[in-house]
């Protein structure tokens, strides 16, 4: 279905009547509004039911026009959505979220794999807007690609939510019939810090004055690794703790890239690595493997801590093998999502500076890891 298209040629054909009966075929004829242009207009009785039928008709099209609209934001609508890559943990429980959501409230939904290639995304996105689709969702490989994609969307004139990797406010600026929808990183990033803070010896395991900790990053081009990053350590710093970075490396949000690299670092580090900062959950169940197989304890000898609350990571927190996870909500930010793009479907537009809508992250601990079960 292409309900957008129907919906303009909808709309043009009643402007078209519209203007029709206003000039009532006579130049001659006052433009003030369709009861009076047939008085004024001086014509025969046959042109007056004509400038009549014209009227219907438009009125008939402005309620064709509006009944298309209403039908592309509930029943019906046709939702194209696009993810960075479908291989991806916590991608994958959004990516099933958003399915459960969009197809229960009786859309027609497409999911597109980018497979980590932003290429391959724009053809898609491209795509999409041939085939006529009455909204987009985006999970944009780069956050680098943020105004080619914007600038595509708006000449295309969809409806977009963007999701996952948030644009600045200014980028986002350029379209009004655009919103992102996600979390704000730098809270998980402080969450995890404070997950350290909250041990019995605020991560010094070893005494020694300060915390040693290596940190297995997510893709650095993403502003959730960059934060997550910088907001962990600014949590320990910021409460007045000496901290020492052993390692940092990339991890690409992806579990074997964390075993690989906790691995490699016990080997080179042993015994000075208190604690673990993870990216995300994925990499964390990675390290948890190489840090196990290294011989060393959880909480006892090591500190590990993730983000995503993925069912995986909430086991580990329950069974003791995680310190901590921080709840990467999937489940609200598809419904915020969800409830964002029908507002854009029903005509809302969004001012400059309003244009990202954030979910809450949730530290998730042992004393409340079954909430999350
Ligand atoms: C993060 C999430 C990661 C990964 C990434 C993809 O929010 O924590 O696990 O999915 O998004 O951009």
């Amino acid at each position: 279905m292409k309900l957008s298209k129907k919906v303009i040629a909808a709309v043009m054909a009643a402007m078209m009547l519209f203007s029709l009966t206003a000039c009532g075929g006579n130049s001659s004829t006052p433009a003030s509004s369709t009861d009076d242009a047939a008085p004024a207009a001086d014509t025969s009785n046959d042109e007056a039911a004509v400038v009549d039928e014209a009227a219907d008709d438009a009125e008939q099209a402005a309620q064709e026009a509006a009944d298309s609209a209403a039908a592309a934001v509930g029943e019906g609508g046709n939702i194209g959505v696009c993810i960075y890559k479908f291989d991806d943990a916590f991608m994958t429980t959004y990516r099933n979220a958003l399915q459960e959501i969009l197809e229960g409230k009786g859309y027609t939904v497409t999911f597109m794999d980018g497979k980590n290639d932003q290429a391959e995304q724009n053809n898609q996105i491209n795509n999409f807007i041939a085939q006529g689709v009455d909204a987009l969702i985006i999970n944009p490989v780069m956050t680098s690609a943020a105004d080619q994609i914007i600038a595509t969307v708006k000449d295309a004139g969809v409806p977009t939510v963007l999701i996952n990797r948030e644009p600045t406010a200014e980028q986002m600026s350029a379209y009004d019939k655009l919103v992102y929808v996600g979390c704000d990183a730098r809270q998980s990033g402080t969450m995890q810090g404070e997950l350290i803070l909250d041990t019995v010896n605020k991560g010094d395991i070893n005494g020694d004055g300060k915390v040693s900790y290596i940190m297995i990053q997510g893709d650095p081009e993403n502003i959730d690794a960059q934060y997550r990053t910088e907001f962990s350590v600014k949590a320990l710093t910021d409460a007045g703790i000496e901290v020492e970075e052993l390692d940092l490396q990339r991890g690409d949000w992806d579990r074997n890239k964390g075993q690989e690299i906790a691995q490699n670092d016990l080997a080179k580090f042993g015994d000075e690595i208190e604690v673990v900062f993870c990216n995300n959950d994925d990499m964390a169940i990675g390290a948890l493997q190489a840090i196990q197989a290294a011989g060393r304890t959880v909480n006892e000898d090591i500190y590990l801590v993730g983000v995503d609350a993925l069912d995986a990571a909430l086991n580990e927190v329950a069974n003791g093998n995680m310190t901590g996870t921080v709840l990467n909500d999937a489940k609200g930010q598809a419904e915020g999502a969800v409830a964002a793009m029908e507002e854009l479907l029903g005509g809302k537009t969004y001012a400059s500076g309003e244009q990202s809508i954030y979910v809450d992250y949730v530290k998730v601990t042992p004393d409340n890891v079954t909430d999350f079960q």
